[in-house]
């Protein structure tokens, strides 16, 4: 793209239908403007320039879900940020960690009233709460196996901020960006929690919230997050028990709170060789997930808090 063009010549919005202008330009070539944005100067939205041409469209998540992994190989980290901020999961997860109910966050908050050294937060998505565990601990570890959500809370941890496209109908989304102050002892990795990349019995406080229900093996993550602790280590669950055989077959649900405990006290499954003190419960937590101004899921939880041994 010749970036002179601009001069004589409007690009619109398709959001809003006011001009465009470049804002920032990652590589030129021979005065020409190969990748960079274009950003909007009423609503700011931003466009992606790639490979020389700007691409304009008010839907911009489905052109990349259409092309991404086709061009992905070459583009810049901006242009990849870029996109994963048009990621509606990543809408949903940033405003239901941070701009979510506070009294689900005050419930799991409650769960932390020791000083801890090492802290797990299994399926952490977008890390509200391993930033939560990181406040009570030597260091948090949040980890998850979709690179969108960790790579937010990697990025909210080293820039104290996130920048993201929220949803606000079906077409309309707005560009939204949240100012933090969190802890920095944090370390986000993407590994799967039914195999996860450490040592046994060295963290003193795992959690896994409403993940229950999204692993194939829930009783193989059971025996994870025990296998982590240390001798009295806390185990934190919470699970709408929304189960999909499409995630888990039938046969490995836990069906609900009962079952789970049952398991979790040792009664049920003697060869897992758990045991372990009900320390709380709450019955029914109120987990919302917004999808847009319109729509949102609500589940209704249920919190148990555990001490091995
Ligand atoms: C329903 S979300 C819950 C996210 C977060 N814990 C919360 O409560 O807001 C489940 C999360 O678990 C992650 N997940 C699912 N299976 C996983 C696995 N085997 N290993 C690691 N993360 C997994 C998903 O990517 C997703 O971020």
């Amino acid at each position: 793209m010749n970036p002179q063009v601009l001069d004589s010549f409007t690009l619109i919005c398709p959001a809003c239908r006011n001009a465009l202008r470049i804002a920032n330009c990652i590589k030129e070539d021979s005065g020409y403007f190969i990748e960079g944005f274009l950003d909007c100067t009423a609503c700011h939205s931003r466009y992606p320039v790639i490979a020389g041409v700007p691409v304009i469209l008010k839907d911009m998540a489905a052109w990349w879900r259409s092309i991404g992994s086709d061009i992905s190989a070459n583009l810049s980290c901006e242009i990849l940020e870029y996109f994963a901020e048009c990621d509606s999961l990543l809408s949903t997860y940033l405003q239901s960690h941070y701009d979510g109910s506070a009294a689900y966050w005050n419930s799991l908050k409650e769960c932390l009233d020791t000083r801890l050294n090492f802290s797990l937060d299994m399926g952490c998505a977008t890390g509200a709460y391993t930033f939560e565990l990181a406040s009570h601990s030597k260091l948090a570890v949040g980890m998850d196996l979709n690179f969108s959500l960790v790579s937010a809370a990697a990025r909210i941890q080293r820039e104290q901020s996130i920048r993201f496209l929220r949803k606000r109908s079906c077409r309309h989304a707005q560009v939204t960006e949240y100012d933090f102050d969190l802890p920095t002892n944090v370390f986000f990795i993407v590994a799967d929690v039914l195999e996860p990349p450490f040592s046994a019995g060295i963290f003193d406080f795992v959690s896994g919230l409403n993940l229950l229900d999204n692993v194939r093996f829930p009783l193989i993550m059971i025996g994870q997050m025990d296998a982590l602790l240390k001798t009295t280590g806390l185990m934190l669950l919470t699970s709408p028990f929304a189960w999909s055989s499409e995630l888990s077959e039938p046969v490995e649900w836990l069906e609900n709170e009962e079952v789970l405990k049952s398991v979790i006290v040792g009664e049920s499954f003697p060869q897992m060789e758990l045991d372990y003190r009900i320390i709380r419960e709450i019955e029914h937590l109120e987990w919302v997930l917004p999808q847009d101004d319109r729509l949102k899921s609500v589940y209704s939880v249920y919190l148990l808090l555990a001490q091995k041994g």
